[in-house]
């Protein structure tokens, strides 16, 4: 069983600047909690139960959020907003750690991933999650990291979630050949091939990379050694194709729907979709939805 999760937390977030000056991109609100939070709560359905962030000096925030903040609870309990508690308690149930190494050199998510060696090591599988990515489960029995594990479990090797992109978007990613057997929604299929960021002529496929893996513990000698690719970083999907060419490496087709939050389009799109069916404020939201659809 796949039970630690490595989320890379460190880099600066330049992408979603100004709003990622002062607080890490990571703690940027999708309605009504920040988009680490919507992570960490997919790993934790999928039976995660230590979560590894892989963070810098200048995002304390992230960890503060999910440790317990003493004053704030008693404050709270006095003042019998028990509700309120409960909800703050939920954010990390009591039987998952939240662990924090840092990477103090921005050298790329390849070197993020190998910050984690020393808490995971060589010998246990784990899963790595990019938090700018959220995945929506939405009508799934089960969600996708779940469905991905479950994978791992029975084949024995890595997988990588993707998703099908417009043709048009493949250097954004990293692509994956899958020497024309594609897997269908929710199926995992061996791979002939990975690569980072391709030009958009010599992309392999359609299908990218969307920042949810299950490794072996064996990736981390592998990423150790690999150097420099593309934008002169160290590269998981490199370190994943060496993998892959020594024992095979999977693609898992995922069933859910993604939002880049890292892009200020993706952000928006998916407070439109986590709004709409929130709770408390979906209803009102709608209504605000449908009072400036009506002005447009
Ligand atoms: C990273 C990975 C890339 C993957 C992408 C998903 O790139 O290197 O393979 O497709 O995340 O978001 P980044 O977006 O950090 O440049």
């Amino acid at each position: 069983m796949i039970r630690k999760a490595v989320l890379p937390v460190a880099g600066f977030g330049t992408r979603c600047l100004p709003a990622s000056k002062a607080i890490p991109k990571e703690m940027i609100t999708i309605v009504d909690r920040p988009v680490i939070q919507y992570v960490v709560q997919e790993a934790v359905a999928a039976g995660i139960r230590d979560i590894v962030l892989v963070t810098h000096g200048s995002k304390g925030a992230i960890e503060n959020h999910f440790d317990k903040h003493f004053e704030l609870e008693a404050s709270l309990e006095a003042k019998g907003k028990h509700e309120l508690l409960e909800e703050l308690r939920a954010i990390v149930p009591e039987d998952v750690n939240i662990i924090s190494v840092r990477q103090s050199e921005p050298l790329g998510l390849g070197h993020a991933v190998l910050c984690a060696r020393p808490v995971v090591g060589d010998d246990e599988p784990f899963a790595v999650l990019l938090p700018d990515v959220l995945v929506d489960d939405e009508g799934l029995a089960r969600n996708d990291l779940a469905g991905m594990l479950e994978a791992f479990e029975r084949t024995g090797r890595a997988q990588l979630m993707v998703e099908e992109v417009p043709h048009e978007m493949t250097h954004k990613y990293g692509i994956v050949d899958t020497g024309g057997d594609a897997p269908g929604p929710g199926e995992s299929r061996p791979l002939v091939g990975v690569v980072e960021k391709p030009a958009v002529e010599e992309a392999p496929s359609d299908l990218a990379v969307i920042g949810r893996y299950a490794l072996p513990g064996r990736i981390f000698p592998l990423l150790a050694e690999t150097p420099p690719g593309a934008g002169d970083e160290i590269q998981l999907t490199d370190a994943i194709e060496t993998l892959r060419r020594q024992e095979g490496v999977d693609a898992y087709r995922m069933r859910g729907k993604t939002f880049d939050c890292g892009h200020q389009l993706g952000y928006l799109e998916a407070i439109l979709a986590y709004g709409q069916r929130h709770p408390r404020y979906g209803q009102g939201f709608r209504e605000l939805l449908s009072r400036y659809a009506g002005e447009a």
